[in-house]
């Protein structure tokens, strides 16, 4: 099959667009003819994209850790009541395992979900990783509640988008910061008002957030920390924080796949309930240039789109 592969972890020049070994399906597994896959910023130099989870090499590695395809093998364990040979999933792929820059990819069953109806698979690819790490940041990590206030550091983001959505439909008021560039469409997500970081506004929150979501890390994160009000929650996702506020908690995570969550996620996204943004779309051979782009600060979503 065709692959888009690196050979260590390293930048987006080392991706190489070759053929690679078709994928075998470990217990539990299902084999996914990918219609279309995403990734999220810094994938290529992650340690767990290139090892497995008892630390053994297995590069080169495919990157890309959101698929959306259709099911073509069901491996030794999976439940064929479960999923069925045909049906078009959506998943978010365990980092320690290779991606879905490729034709084909190996999952574990349980963490895919049924696309909804009237969703293509570009738009569903967009979904599992900023969808999943949006939620567990907000509802597990963050305890996200009705009337909170709620700031959300990258909002114009792919995470932030959806990030924003979920917090005010869950009955937050919602402030959003990130680049002048991206305030109308913050703002058209729901949040409230938004906060150009490069004007440095962020002293006037000083002790009142309920929850600070943070994708952006750094000084932004290290500012954050004394903007939690009493009891207050800072969550960050880019890195960890470097410090607890005074009174209140910060908690780093890395997402994991759920189900149940991407479940809830794909419905919303069908009902219209969220939106995703924009995405830049590129054919699987131009991973390569997709990655770079990124990587050279282009924003935005981007997604491989393997078959029309
Ligand atoms: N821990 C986890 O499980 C987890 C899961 C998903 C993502 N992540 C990480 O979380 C981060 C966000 O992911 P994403 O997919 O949402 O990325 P993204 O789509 O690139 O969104 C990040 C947003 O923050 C903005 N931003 C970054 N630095 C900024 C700064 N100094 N001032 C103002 N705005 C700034 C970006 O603007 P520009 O595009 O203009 O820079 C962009 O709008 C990435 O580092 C990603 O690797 C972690």
């Amino acid at each position: 099959m065709t692959a888009a592969r690196m050979p260590r972890p390293g930048r987006a020049a080392d991706l190489t667009v070759e053929v690679a070994p078709y994928p075998r399906a470990s217990v539990g597994d299902v084999i996914v003819e990918v219609h279309a896959a995403a990734f999220t910023p810094g994938e290529l130099d992650w340690e767990p994209t290139y090892v497995d989870r008892a630390g053994r090499d297995r590069s080169p590695a495919i990157p890309a850790r959101d698929v959306s395809g259709v099911v073509v093998e069901l491996g030794f364990g999976t439940n064929p009541s479960d999923l069925r040979i045909g049906d078009r999933v959506l998943g978010m792929i365990d980092r320690y395992r290779d991606g879905a820059a490729a034709e084909f990819v190996a999952v574990e069953g349980r963490d895919l979900a049924l696309v909804p109806d009237g969703i293509d698979h570009v738009q569903a690819a967009s979904l599992p990783m900023s969808g999943l790490t949006a939620w567990q940041g907000l509802v597990v990590h963050g305890g996200l509640a009705a009337g909170q206030r709620v700031l959300i550091h990258g909002a114009g983001g792919a995470v932030g988008t959806l990030a924003v959505q979920l917090a005010r439909n869950a009955g937050a008021e919602v402030i959003g910061t990130g680049r002048a560039r991206d305030r109308q469409a913050v703002l058209d997500a729901g949040a409230s008002s938004f906060l150009d970081l490069a004007e440095g506004a962020l002293e006037s929150l000083s002790g009142s957030m309920d929850l600070v979501f943070d994708m952006i890390g750094g000084e932004v994160l290290a500012r954050s920390i004394e903007l939690i009000a009493p009891g207050g929650t800072l969550v960050s996702i880019a890195a960890p924080p470097p410090a607890q506020p005074a009174d209140g908690r910060a908690v780093y995570f890395i997402v994991e796949p759920n189900r149940d969550q991407l479940t809830e996620l794909a419905n919303l996204l069908a009902t219209g309930a969220i939106r995703l943004p924009e995405a830049t779309v590129h054919p699987l051979t131009e991973a390569p240039k997709a990655f770079a782009d990124k990587e050279n600060g282009v924003p935005g979503k981007f997604v491989l789109q393997h078959k029309p």
